[in-house]
C-alpha cells in the first residue's frame, strides 16, 4: 500500500510526551506560545511539558503559574509533569493539582538518598488524594545507561508494586540505545525514543551535535529502528529542547538538545513512506500509546466517537523543508528539519487552527488534558 497515492490521510492528533516549552525566566529560548504554535504546525495537538524550568516545577505555586501561562498561551492541549519535591508538605500541595505525574532525573536518584521510596510514596499520596482519577505515571530519564541507574528503575518498579501501584506506573523516556529499551521492558515500564536517536548517529563531539543522552553509533541507531519496527518501543517523543544558536556553539558553555516541535511528526512520517512502519504503527507510536501512557486514552489518542476532536490530516510527500519555522529554538544541524509529509489540516478541540500551510487565526479552547480526561472519565459510564 503506497500512502503517497492516497491524498489526505486522517490521524488522531499527535501527542508529544516529552517537551521543554521553557517559558517563565527561560522565555528568551522559547515560550508557551511559540512552542505550541510550532507543535500545531506539525500536527501535534497535545504536549507534556517537563519541570526543569526556572523556577523548577516542584512546588504548587510554580505549577500553578505554569498552568496559568499554558491556559493563556497554548495553542494545543497540554499536560505538566512535576519535579520530585524536596519537602513532604510540598508533596501534599501537589496532590491537589492536575499533573500528569513526576519527572525523575538521574540526579534525583543519585544525589538524594531515599528518593526512590519518596517517589513511590508520592505516587500513593497523589493517587489516594488527587482530585483527578487519571492514572499517574512517573517518567524516568534514560539519560544514564549505567547498570546502577537501571537498578534504580527496578527498585522503583518494585516499590510501586509493593504499594499496589503496579510497575506500569513507570515510563522510561528518551531511550537512546537498544540495551535501554530492553532494560525498561524488563522492569515492566513503557519506553519512548526520540527522532534524533532514530535518525542521527554520533558524528564527532562538537557542540552542535550535543544532546542528552548522546547520539549513539550507527549500528545502535539501526538496532533502535529495528526495535521500533518490532513494536518494542511504545512511543515517539521529541525531547524538544530549544536553545539559541549562541548557546550551541561554544564547547565550554554548550547547551544540549534540539528543537523538534516544528517538524518531528512529519519527519517520522518518512518511516511510513519508506515502509519501516505501517500507518497504524505510526498512529500508535505518535498518539494512541502516548495517550495510554498519560492515562487519558478514554478521550485522546484515537478517532472513536466521543474522543476530543484533536484531528490532523496529513499527506505523504517528497523530502522538503517546512515553509515556516515557529519555534524560537535554533538548531545547529541544517537538515534536522527536513520532512516528507505535509499537513493539510489541524483541528484542536473542534476548532480548525491550520489549513493548507497557514494558520486560520481561529483560537481554539485548549485544555489541560489531565483535567479534561478526568472530567469526562468520571462522568461517562462504560457501554
Ligand atoms: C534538555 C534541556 O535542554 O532541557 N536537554 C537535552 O539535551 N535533552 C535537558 C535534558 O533533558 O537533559
Ligand atoms: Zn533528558
Ligand atoms: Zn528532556
Amino acid at each position: 500500500l503506497d500512502y503517497r497515492d492516497m491524498g489526505g490521510i486522517v490521524l488522531p492528533g499527535m501527542i508529544d510526551l516529552h517537551v521543554h516549552l521553557r517559558g517563565l525566566k527561560l522565555s528568551y529560548k522559547e515560550d508557551e506560545a511559540t512552542s505550541t504554535r510550532a507543535a500545531a504546525a506539525s500536527g501535534i495537538t497535545l504536549v507534556a511539558d517537563m519541570p526543569n524550568t526556572m523556577p523548577p516545577l516542584r512546588s504548587k505555586s510554580a505549577i500553578d503559574a505554569k498552568l496559568a501561562a499554558l491556559r493563556r498561551m497554548s495553542l494545543v492541549d497540554y499536560a505538566v509533569y512535576a519535579g520530585v519535591p524536596d519537602e513532604p508538605e510540598e508533596a501534599r500541595g501537589l496532590a491537589e493539582l492536575p499533573i500528569a505525574g513526576f519527572k525523575v532525573y538521574p540526579e534525583d536518584l543519585e544525589e538524594r538518598r531515599g528518593t526512590l521510596r519518596r517517589i513511590a510514596r508520592l505516587h500513593k499520596l497523589l493517587i489516594l488524594h488527587a482530585e483527578h482519577p487519571v492514572a499517574l505515571k512517573s517518567i524516568v530519564e534514560a539519560e544514564d545507561t549505567r547498570a546502577a541507574m537501571r537498578g534504580c528503575w527496578a527498585e522503583l518498579a518494585g516499590l510501586m508494586e509493593v504499594l499496589d501501584l503496579g510497575p506500569a506506573r513507570l515510563h522510561v523516556t528518551h531511550a537512546s540505545c537498544p540495551s535501554t529499551v530492553l532494560a525498561a521492558k524488563k522492569v515492566g515500564a513503557t519506553v519512548d525514543a526520540t527522532p534524533h536517536h532514530l535518525f542521527y548517529s554520533l558524528r564527532g563531539s562538537d557542540c552542535g551535535w550535543r544532546v542528552n543522552p548522546p547520539l549513539r553509533s550507527k549500528a545502535e541507531r539501526l538496532s533502535m529502528l529495528k526495535l521500533l519496527a518490532e513494536g518494542m518501543v511504545d512511543a515517539l517523543a521529541s525531547d524538544h529542547a530549544p536553545h539559541l544558536l549562541r548557546e550551541r556553539i561554544d564547547p565550554l558553555s554548550c547547551s544540549p538538545g534540539f528543537a523538534w516541535l516544528d517538524s518531528w511528526p512529519l519527519l517520522a512520517a518518512c518511516l511510513v513512506a519508506s515502509g519501516t512502519l505501517s500507518l497504524q504503527d505510526y498512529a500508535r507510536l505518535t498518539s494512541l500509546n502516548p495517550a495510554r501512557i498519560l492515562g487519558i486514552d478514554s478521550v485522546y489518542g484515537s478517532l472513536q466517537p466521543g474522543m476530543r476532536a484533536n484531528i490532523v490530516v496529513i499527506k505523504l510527500e517528497r523530502w522538503h523543508r517546512p515553509a515556516r519555522i515557529y519555534s524560537k529554538g535554533e538548531n545547529p544541524i541544517e537538515n534536522i528539519i527536513e520532512v516528507c509529509a505535509a499537513l493539510k489540516a489541524v483541528i484542536v478541540g473542534g476548532t480548525l487552527v491550520y489549513l493548507d500551510g497557514e494558520f486560520t487565526g481561529e483560537k481554539p479552547e485548549t485544555v489541560n488534558a489531565i483535567e479534561y480526561a478526568s472530567t469526562y472519565l468520571a462522568s461517562s459510564s462504560p457501554p
